[in-house]
Order: structure tokens, then sequence, then C-alpha cells
């Protein structure tokens, strides 16, 4: 019996010895390290538009100017999800410690009604004329407009407009080595992008495709982006670049006019703010829900002691689904465009509001979704968005998430200027009350209406220390997902003491409410975290998948700029 047990303590010493020879520094496991600079960092999803970035702070411009030059050279180099012809939101927080955030959501054109999207038997479109494919699935860009707003009030002004539009129109005109995941992407929308003429004539080359690191040029994207950068994004809304617009939606039954065009505005929105274990957290506001989402569920969290359950423990998985489970059936009910309706902000970020969710959370069971909330689901959206993250020498930060929706919009291309449009008017409640055609249910607070903006879960996220200083800034592309991707980020870093790369790559699961199944990931859980689970009483989703990819920047003691750009998807970030 005392040998067995010598035998035991001195295998456990070989282990533990064994492991502190190998282990790498405290909260740092073994993903990649993050992307280091002394100076400034750029982090996108595009090696190319990183590069641009930092190339233009190196000129002398600031984080804004840089985050400009990133989203249009994303809009070439990344045009799956980088846009001219989508939407999206900016948060910025200043070396002085000023916030904005600028909301340059699309808009629904003054056509669209609230059953834009149902037939005269009251069932949903499908295919063409659909939310989700062609023409009418487009809500008003406003991309442009949040950049030039962006440009006109934060920039530095050390460098003009055109300096930060020319990388974007030189990429498209010169052309860059098409990505291998490009290519096998591709291969899943050859079908929906060979529907429509220009984009199958440019993404898909009449259907015969790239090969690897073939080089694609973009001419006619390339001649859109040469008025832009001589006219001021103007020319988009009122110039021969929206006359096209109005022209192909015309000739195909599309809703955008011209008057749509000249109509649209990006505009300013007041941050949200809360506190995360004395932390500050500054995100976006509505017509997001991903800020009050995130705060929600970090101040049920606030409540429980997740350090000591271990980033990859059941219980911390359990926690997290079940504060997700009820935030999420928050943002079903209680959430849509400011401008239209009443959004209770103050109230769902109130830590009292919170107390009072966390105490429904039972420890060791689930609760099934329909007894939280029943009958709304969050609306349905899709993976492919894409964050970027700047911070200058100055320390100022810009973190920014745009997106077309599905990967490549609604697959137009608009005649004559390389522009893919983005299906943003999926993201309404395209029939409230009634399953969509994914199943889900959708709020009344989120029907469609003329000029209003749909309900999105885009996160741009920034963090701060105690003391108020610049800790780290983040956001995610995936639809739900990124509220998950960021919430699970940010406890990675502030409860499991992990750097930003770390905390990005870890493992997560997702739970939306409805349906009533959580997300975990292929590669990450063991099959005993997944049997606790399933004994606690959660139900998965059938097929594993990954939890949305994200994008951020670290600032460490010594004030060197950590980036990370998820090791699930591509890109990298590039520092000085
Ligand atoms: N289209 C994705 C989102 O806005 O959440």
């Amino acid at each position: 019996m005392l040998r067995h047990h010598l035998r035991a303590a001195l295998a456990g010493w070989t282990l533990a010895a064994l492991l502190f020879a190998y282990a790498p520094a405290s909260g740092r496991p073994f993903w990649p390290v993050p992307v280091r600079g002394k100076h400034a960092m750029v982090a996108s999803q595009q090696e190319i538009a990183s590069q641009i970035g930092i190339d233009i702070l190196k000129r002398g411009g600031n984080a804004v100017d840089a985050a400009i030059a990133v989203g249009l050279a994303l809009a070439v180099a990344y045009p799956q999800a980088g846009n001219i012809g989508g939407g999206g939101f900016m948060l910025m927080r200043n070396a002085k410690g000023e916030s904005h955030a600028i909301d340059y959501r699309e808009m629904a054109p003054k056509a669209a009604r609230r059953d834009v999207f149902v037939d005269s038997n009251k069932k949903l479109i499908q295919g063409e004329g659909s939310s989700t494919i062609g023409y009418r699935a487009s809500g008003v860009p406003g991309t442009l407009a949040g950049f030039d707003l962006a440009f006109r009030k934060y920039a530095s002004h050390k460098l003009k407009w055109a300096d930060l539009v020319r990388p974007a129109r030189l990429l498209a005109q010169n052309g860059y080595a098409q990505p291998y995941s490009v290519t096998q992407l591709l291969k899943s929308y050859d079908d929906k992008l060979g529907k429509y003429e220009d984009s199958k004539r440019i993404f898909i080359r009449g259907g015969n495709g790239y090969s690897e690191g073939e080089i694609f040029k973009q001419p006619e994207l390339a001649a859109t982006l040469a008025r832009i950068e001589k006219a001021g994004a103007k020319e988009f809304y009122n110039g021969r670049t929206a006359q096209l617009i109005a022209d192909d939606m015309k000739a195909h039954g599309g809703l955008i006019t011209l008057d749509d065009l000249k109509n649209y505005q990006a505009k300013e929105r007041t941050p949200i703010t809360g506190t995360y274990r004395g932390n500050t957290i500054i995100t976006m506001p509505p017509p997001s829900s991903g800020g009050i989402v995130l705060l929600e569920v970090l101040n049920m969290l606030e409540g429980f002691d997740l350090k000591t359950l271990g980033y990859n423990s059941a219980a911390k998985y359990h926690l997290v689904a079940e504060a997700e489970r009820r935030a999420f059936a928050d943002r079903a009910d209680l959430m849509g465009d400011p401008d239209f309706t009443t959004v209770p902000v103050q109230a769902l970020l109130d830590k009292t509001y919170a107390a009072t969710r966390r105490s429904s959370i039972n420890l060791k069971h689930a609760t099934p979704s329909k007894e939280i909330r029943a009958g709304q689901e969050a609306g349905r959206e899709s993976n492919d968005t894409t964050h970027f993250t700047v911070v200058d020498k100055e320390g100022m930060v810009v973190t920014n998430t745009y997106t077309l929706n599905d990967l490549y919009g609604s697959q137009v291309t608009i005649k004559g200027t390389g522009i893919l449009m983005n299906d943003e008017m999926d993201d309404f409640a395209a029939q409230p009350g009634t399953p969509n055609m994914f199943g889900l249910i959708q709020g009344e607070k989120n029907a469609v209406q003329p000029g209003k903006r749909p309900l999105s879960s885009m996160t741009p996220t920034i963090v701060l220390k105690p003391d108020g200083t610049l800790w780290f800034a983040l956001g995610a592309r995936g639809g739900p997902r990124i509220i998950s991707a960021v919430i699970q980020a940010v406890i990675n870093v502030i409860d499991h003491g992990m750097d930003i790369q770390a905390a990005i790559d870890a493992p997560r699961i997702h739970h939306q409410w409805m349906p009533d199944e959580m997300w975990y990931e292929p590669s990450g859980f063991s099959p005993d975290t997944i049997a606790v689970l399933a004994e606690m009483g959660h139900k998965f989703k059938k097929k594993p998948e990954n939890v949305a990819s994200a994008t951020g920047i670290m600032i460490d003691d010594k004030g060197v700029r950590l980036g990370a750009v998820d090791s699930r998807s591509d890109g990298r970030a590039v520092g000085y």
C-alpha cells in the first residue's frame, strides 16, 4: 500500500517536473505568440491591408487615418467581407481618453416595407427577391459615409483623403496574389456568384476560377476608387457611382434609389460603458445589440469565480451559456434601431438587473430556453463580417467591424463598378412573429421599416485597466457568435490572465437562447467536457463548428503593442 502511494507520489513529481520544465509563462498556453510592435500595430484579416495601415501610420497618420485606409484596402483584398457596399461600426478612443462611436450601418431603402420579403401566401420569398440574395436584399451602404465622418472629425489631417484611398485603388489596379483560402472558399460560392453577370466575370472569372497565387486585378473597382479618391465619399452617394448603383437596381427590381443614396447619413452614437472586475469596458450601442449583450453577460458572470473554475472547465462553459441564454432572450425582445424603437439600454446594463438574472442560474442544471422567455429568437446572421483594430504611437485606438452580411453579400456586383453589395436586409425580422426560412422567429422591434437600420451583433470593444489606461481592444466576425467570441476573449484576459493571442485562440462556446443548443468547436473540447455539459442538460448543435473569428491588440506593461488575428482564420497583424 505504502509502495503504491510512494510510486504515485513519484509519478506525480515527475509529471510536475516535466510540466514545469516545459510550461510556458503563466497565462500563455500553447497558442502562437502575438506580433510585437514598439510604436503601433494594425491587426486585420489580410496582411496586405495591415501593412497599408502601418504605412499610413509611418507617414504621420493617426489610428483613424490608418483605419480608413485599412477598411478601403480590405474592400479590395478581402472582398468576401471587406467592403464599400456594406456597413458597420467604428469605435475609437484617443490618447486624451475621449471615446466616440460611428454608426454606419446600412439603412432600409424608402421602398422597403414590413412585408417586402413576404409573398401573397404570407410565405417568405426564397431566392431572387428574398432578403438574402439578389438586388432586393441590400440596404443602403454606409461604409464610405462612416469613413468620411471619421475622417472629417477625428483624422490627423496630416494626410489627405486621397492619401487614404490611393493604396486601395492601386491594389485593385495592380492586383494581388489570390490566397489559397479564397480559391477554396469560392468553390462553394460558384453557383451563387455565377447568377450575377459582373460577379461571375470578376470573382469567379466566368466560372473558370482562379488558382492559388494568381494575380487578381479589379479594374472596375479601381476606377470607382479613383473617382472616390478624387471627389471624396460624396461621389458614392451623389456622383457617377450613385447613378450606376441606382440604374442597376432599377434594371433588376432592386429597392435602392438615387434618393436613398443621397439621404444616407452616418451617425455618431454615444458609446456604452460598463465595468468588469474593476476594468472599464467601452463598446457599441444600438443599433448593434453587441455591446448590451456583452455587458449583460459580463455583469452576470462577475458574480462567479471563473478564475478558479479554469478557462476550459465544463462548469465555466455552463455559466457562459446560461448568461448568454438570458441576454440573448433580451436581445430578441427588446432591441432594435434606437431611432425607431425604445431600447431600455440603462435598465439592461444595471448591475442589480444582472444580479436578478444571475440568481435564476442553476449551477448544476441548464435552464431550458423556453422557460426563460418564449416566442422570440435571436436574428439570423451569417458568418461574414470582418474586424480590424489599430493602435497608433500616441495610444489612440480604433476598433472597427464592418460587413456585407453573407460572404460576398447579396452576390450582386453593381454593373461597371466592381462593388459587391450587402444582403443586410436579412438582419431585419423579415416576418415578425413567424419563423423565417431558417426556422427563427424575430421581434417586432426589428421589423423592416423605411429608413431603419437592422439590428446587428457587431461588438467592437475597448477595455481599460482599473487605472483608466488602455489595455486591449478587439472585435470579431461571425454574426451573433461575434458576441460570444468577444465575451470569452475578455474573460480569458481578465480572469485567466491570457495575452491577446491566447485569449482569442482559446476554444469557446456559443448559446443564443433559441434554438436551445450550445455551439462548441470541433477541436478544444474533450468528450468528457461535453459529457459533463450534457449531464447538466445542455443540448448541442449537431455538427461542431468554430465560433466566430476575432482580431485584437493589447498593450503590455512596457507599452509594447501586441497584435493578434484569430488562428481560426487568415490574416496577420503588422507592427513597428
Ligand atoms: N450582419 C451581421 C451583424 O450585423 O451582426
